[in-house]
């Protein structure tokens, strides 16, 4: 049983659990917009269903749902082009959340590593929503029926596991119905690292906001963060192999490869043999021309939320057109009354 049976759909989502990180865009809404500009048929997601697996403060929750979709479209992602959703208002995300409950095994939900690092020691204190996350992210997914989904590298296990439900259902119903989504994690910035720390991942949950570029940041904060990231005392390498041991080299040499849209070999051969000195006036440079335009749109549109929720209102209607005939269907197959 492959994908190839079903027509290509393309799905993803973010949390809106704070602001969004320069992480964020290179590992995913960077690429939602070239996979939309592709031509592919293409749904992308605020999850508001998994931000409130930890508490989420009423008021911010509903602004950072309507700042990340300013965000989105400010990246590029269209409205015209692109299904552009809140979770909550498509319903049958939770619904077919819960069959998918139903359908994954505990032992399969206690080797996620997301989970383990999010709950940390205090396993007996989370919430049950934290632990079942990964059901609803595969409902999310399937509930279109879609078969690519880009994300970041730390969303590949959860991936796996949509695959290892989807081919359950399928298994235990004796019927071809969910596609075994495929994940696109590729290029330079699948793993965007804390400037900080280059064995940590750049998140908005670090209590450190030097260790990140936020998308709001202004030009003058983004350029201190680079100039103060961590890095060695030692010029840059002209071949990929140099960066070997050198994690927050790396991660700079990445973050520039992703911003100006060229490998990594290229940018070396370009800034091989530079000092940091010379080099971070340079990202900075390139990342403020990047990120500016889109944070300048962003503010543009969050003065404006009623229009955000109109996009969203009409993002919901168009989904549901997608969304509701799958659960049915789902339901029809599992012998519930219709
Ligand atoms: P989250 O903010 O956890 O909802 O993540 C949303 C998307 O951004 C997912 O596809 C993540 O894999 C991606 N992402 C988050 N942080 C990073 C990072 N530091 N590097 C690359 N991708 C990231
Ligand atoms: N779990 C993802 C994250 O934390 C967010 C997410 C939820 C998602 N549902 C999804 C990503 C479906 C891709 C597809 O980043």
């Amino acid at each position: 049983m492959t994908t190839s049976t079903f027509t290509p759909r393309v799905f993803s989502g973010i949390q809106p659990s704070g602001g969004l990180t320069l992480g964020n865009y290179l590992g995913a809404i960077k690429r939602f917009v070239k996979m939309q500009d592709e031509g592919m048929p293409t749904v992308y997601c605020m999850v508001d269903l998994h931000a409130v697996t930890v508490w989420q403060d009423p008021t911010d929750l509903l602004r950072n749902t309507r700042e990340l979709a300013a965000g989105f479209i400010a990246s590029g992602i269209s409205p015209e082009k692109s299904i552009l959703i809140n979770q909550s208002q498509v319903p049958e995300h939770a619904q077919l959340g819960w069959i998918f409950s139903c359908v994954a095994r505990m032992g399969w939900m206690q080797r996620m590593t997301q989970f383990k690092d999010k709950a940390g020691k205090n396993t007996q204190n989370v919430s049950l929503g934290l632990f079942g996350y990964p059901a609803l992210m595969a409902a999310d997914i399937l509930i279109y029926h879609a078969t690519h989904v880009p994300v970041g590298d730390d969303q590949k296990q959860h991936l796996e596991l949509t695959r290892d439900i989807a081919a359950k259902f399928n298994h235990d119903y004796g019927v071809n119905f969910f596609p075994l989504t495929e994940p696109v994690i590729e290029g330079a910035a699948t793993r965007v690292m804390s400037l900080r720390d280059g064995s940590k991942k750049m998140s908005k949950s670090d209590p450190s906001d030097a260790s990140r570029i936020n998308m709001t940041d202004d030009a003058d904060t983004i350029a201190k963060k680079i100039r103060k990231a961590k890095t060695d005392p030692d010029a840059l390498p002209s071949e990929v192999d140099g960066l070997a041991e050198r994690p927050e080299a790396r991660n700079l040499v990445n973050i520039f490869a992703a911003l100006n849209d060229q490998t990594v070999e290229q940018v070396l051969s370009e800034v091989g043999g530079q000092q940091f000195g010379t080099f971070k006036p340079l990202l900075a440079e390139l990342a403020v021309s990047k990120l500016s335009p889109i944070s300048t749109e962003m503010a543009r549109l969050m003065s404006e939320p009623d229009e955000i929720d109109r996009i969203l209102g009409r993002g919901a209607a168009q989904a549901r057109e997608i969304t509701v005939p799958i659960l049915e269907k789902t339901y029809e197959i599992m012998g519930m009354v219709r």
